[in-house]
């Protein structure tokens, strides 16, 4: 079926911007992605898009669609009735540099105050044993793409500016709880996700998780597990120590 849709696009820059009306034709099986496109080639040529991959993998073209944190290209036409109007705004916690494009670079520095894995010294390369349960457990969290839609729904970012630079959002805690669920990592990450990246001002809502195209239980497999780690070593350092020995 083909018709024509109408959509309504965030135009603009740094400067400011509006909502404009566009109509579109919408063939079958099309992504909302494929709309911006045609929007492109026929009506709009300087509407500015992020995007790579149209399959889901690259975490670039995310946006918010009728006010819900999605990516352009796994959305799919027909989640909407034909007469229903698109809106399509860029993702409202970074600044907009143009269009539906943000600057994501808080997600960049973010993730640059994560130390990477830290095995115990003297263990070379080639002699890391771990158990495949272990290997497991993160897996879940290596789907992740980058697309930044759990930081951008967080309330504890998206509605507060000012908590920025003490929260790190759910991504790079979900990071941090990776890494101290490693059986070989010896970084004290309970002492940074608390202090350092403010785990405590995740108040579990879940939205991050609701968005996340991955379907990964960001908050139950990552941020609550960490959560009650931190708790267990508040109030005895030794469950802490007791734990990591353990898992040696
Ligand atoms: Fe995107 Fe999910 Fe990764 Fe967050 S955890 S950045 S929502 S893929
Ligand atoms: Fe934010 Fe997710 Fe926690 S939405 S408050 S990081 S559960
Ligand atoms: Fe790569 Fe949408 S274009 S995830």
């Amino acid at each position: 079926m083909t018709y024509k849709a109408d959509f309504r696009i965030w135009r603009g820059d740094t400067d400011g911007g509006e909502l404009r009306d566009f109509k579109v034709e919408v063939n079958e099986g099309e992504v909302v992605l494929d709309i911006i496109h045609r929007l492109q080639a026929t009506q709009a040529p300087d509407l500015a898009v992020r995007w790579n991959c149209k399959a889901g993998k690259c975490g670039s073209c995310s946006a918010e669609i009728n006010g819900r944190p999605r990516l352009l290209c796994m959305t799919r036409m027909s989640t909407f009735a034909p007469d229903e109007v698109v809106t399509v705004t860029p993702m409202r916690t970074f600044p907009v540099i143009r269009d539906l494009v943000t600057d994501v670079s808080f997600n960049y520095a973010k993730a640059r105050q994560v130390p990477s894995f830290t095995p115990p010294e003297g263990l070379k390369p080639g002699e890391y044993r771990m158990q495949q349960v272990d290997v497991e457990r993160s897996q879940e969290f290596r789907k992740c793409i980058e697309c930044f839609l759990c930081q951008n729904t967080c309330h504890v970012i998206r509605d507060f500016e000012d908590n920025k630079a003490a929260f790190s959002g759910p991504r790079f805690l979900m990071r941090i709880a990776e890494l101290d669920m490693h059986p070989l990592d010896v970084a004290d990450r309970q002492k940074a996700a608390q202090e350092e990246h403010g785990l405590g001002l995740c108040n579990i809502t879940k939205c991050c998780t609701d968005v996340c195209p991955e379907h990964i239980h960001i908050t139950d497999n990552a941020l609550i597990p960490m959560k009650e780690r931190v708790a267990d070593r508040k109030y005895d350092p030794l469950v802490w120590l007791g734990n990591k020995i353990r898992r040696r």
